[in-house]
């Protein structure tokens, strides 16, 4: 029952209007947390950490404009990918006949905590075991993207790429591949 749930709230959002530019651009985000996400879960509690793994962004789809333009839409600079994203999954559910209320509620707190912190705009502290491991992914890919990108574009000399201010370090570049 629950797995047919997850999975039709999926097949709903996709059909809600994902703008396929966007989709692309979101793809490995979603790949890389899901993977994360679906390995940490080693106790079998699987029943909604696919679904919020999947659609912890979807709010995006609002908050920013398509593709070359890619900016904050009023919407998405009024009220957030976090507030839209969670709406959404309520919305979406009440059209599914016989969805599961407690479930609902379950996603829309993984999609509500998933920054972790009030200060980085969540705001819930994630309070389930499926919510901390979304968080976490969430964390992980979005920091080792970063550390990617300075590598990706470093042209220094030396061992070390620099100081990056959004993950407050500096980088030191790999010895061995
Ligand atoms: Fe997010």
């Amino acid at each position: 029952m629950h797995d047919l749930s997850v999975s039709d709230i999926h097949g709903y959002m996709i059909d809600a209007g994902t703008a396929g530019v966007k989709q692309q651009v979101a793809r490995l985000h979603l790949t890389g947390v899901h993977c994360v996400t679906l390995g940490c879960l080693r106790t079998g509690r699987t029943v909604h950490a696919d679904a919020c793994a999947m659609l912890h962004d979807v709010g995006k789809i609002m908050e920013l404009s398509d593709f070359p333009e890619n900016d904050y839409t009023d919407e998405g600079q009024l009220l957030g990918h976090i507030f839209i994203g969670a709406e959404l999954i309520r919305d979406t559910a009440a059209k599914i006949e016989g969805f599961p209320q407690k479930l609902v509620m379950l996603l829309m707190h993984c999609i509500l905590s998933h920054h972790g912190e009030l200060e980085y705009g969540s705001p819930k502290v994630p309070e389930t075991i499926e919510a901390f491991i979304l968080h976490c992914a969430d964390n992980m890919d979005a920091k080792t993207k970063m550390f990617e990108e300075m590598l990706a574009a470093d042209n220094t000399q030396g061992s070390w790429a620099g100081y990056h201010r959004m993950l407050a370090r500096n980088i030191r570049k790999s010895d061995y591949k």
